[in-house]
């Protein structure tokens, strides 16, 4: 791979193969799917993007403190008296020491080295025998500069972002085509239901957003989904792609399991949806690690955590219309909701595995895949939002 460090990860041929019409382009080069190179690159990158990395409802109270280790990098994430949401690095400013290791509520935070203590805003408070026995400051301490160190931080609706580098564009700039793409009154009345299912992807990130960014492979890997003529390409440039579609609303009843003539399961619209027909079921790819599934009664975030060149851990958080989210009534239809999108997680899980596996040879062998016109034509979207990464490297 020593050829990757001397040039360009993609080639101005390899751009202009990708730039072409869908029908005709040809696929990224397969090595940006596997190589440590281009991983450490990616790492490098993020650092200058807005990275999705948990949800409010991580830390649902002020005192919250929830630690993520997010493509590599050990952060704190932390509900502050306030309400916001702050996230830090989760390291000891004094010699490095990791700091919390499971989530905790605590208004105070102690380092297990030399017990420096931290507020909940990150503020240096206490430094036991720093100066000598009982000696717990010293003239002319410098405490400002040595509290927790700041990430900054941003929210939309309930997914916590951060920009590592701190000089990205204010993030609902960046995310101004979505904002004003998902009905606010629907966020507005989502509520989590606290549970964050989590699974591991034997795939690098780019393979996970690959299988899930088109419905070409519906009816072939998922026995219960099927094509739907109202497929619907959202192109978000940088910022986001994925698909929508119009389904009936039985369909969003049968996917929380709802069993006929038992309504007093069955979950609420969302505002939007109250008395239609039919609903919208979407996913977009929040470039680069978040994504969002929204359907007519819940709503799903997702963190793509890229921890290795391959291996990625998907965490989820599910959003219902109000106190459906919370309400014991419904927590059988929450389960059938969250075992649905499990179901369907686990037939992509073996297809990324297998997807993987073949990546070094299809490298080696010079082989560049090729689309579907009609299914495929946010993968191809995806695939050259990808090659103006590179590009700029
Ligand atoms: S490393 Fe934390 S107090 Fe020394
Ligand atoms: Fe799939």
């Amino acid at each position: 791979m020593m050829e990757i460090l001397m040039s360009r990860i993609i080639s101005a041929d390899e751009v202009k193969q990708i730039n072409a019409p869908t029908a005709f382009a040809r696929s990224i080069p397969a090595r940006i799917l596997y190589a440590p190179e281009v991983y450490d690159q990616d790492r490098r990158q993020f650092r200058n993007e807005w990275m999705a990395i948990g949800f409010g409802a991580d830390v649902p109270e002020p005192g919250c403190m929830k630690p993520i280790d997010f493509a590599g990098y050990p952060l704190l994430m932390t509900r502050q008296n306030d309400g916001s949401v702050q996230v830090f690095y989760n390291f000891c400013p004094h010699r490095g020491m990791p700091l919390l290791k499971q989530a905790t509520k605590q208004r105070r935070l102690s380092c297990g080295y030399h017990c420096w203590t931290f507020d909940l805003s990150g503020e240096l408070v206490a430094t036991p025998h720093i100066d000598g026995i009982q000696k717990s400051t010293f003239d002319g301490q410098d405490k400002a500069s040595n509290g927790l160190h700041r990430v900054r931080t941003e929210m939309w609706f309930d997914m916590i972002f951060v920009n590592l580098s701190g000089d990205a564009p204010p993030l609902l700039d960046h995310l101004a085509p979505l904002v004003e793409r998902i009905p606010a009154s629907n966020l507005a009345a989502a509520k989590a239901d606290g549970e964050f299912p989590e699974y591991v992807r034997d795939a690098n990130w780019k393979v996970v957003i690959e299988t899930g960014i088109e419905d070409y492979h519906l009816p072939f890997i998922h026995s219960t989904l099927n094509y739907n003529e109202s497929y619907t390409d959202e192109n978000g440039g940088d910022a986001y792609q994925g698909f929508t579609a119009v389904w009936p609303m039985e369909t969003f009843r049968v996917r929380a399991g709802d069993d006929a003539g038992d309504q007093s399961d069955e979950l609420p619209l969302f505002p939007t949806y109250a008395g239609k027909e039919t609903g919208e079921s979407g996913i977009f790819f929040l470039y680069p690690t978040g994504q969002l599934t929204i359907g007519a009664n819940h709503i799903r975030l997702t963190t793509l955590n890229p921890v290795a060149a391959d291996k990625t851990i998907l965490r989820h958080s599910f959003y219902y219309c109000g106190d459906a989210a919370t309400d014991p009534t419904f927590a059988g239809t929450r389960k059938e909701v969250r075992d649905f999108w499990e179901m369907v997680g686990n037939e992509d899980d073996d297809l990324m595995r297998v997807m993987q596996s073949t990546t070094r040879a299809r490298e080696e062998a010079g082989v560049y895949g090729s689309y579907s016109p009609r299914w495929e034509r946010n993968l191809h979207a995806f695939h050259q939002h990808l090659a103006r990464r590179y590009e700029r490297v």
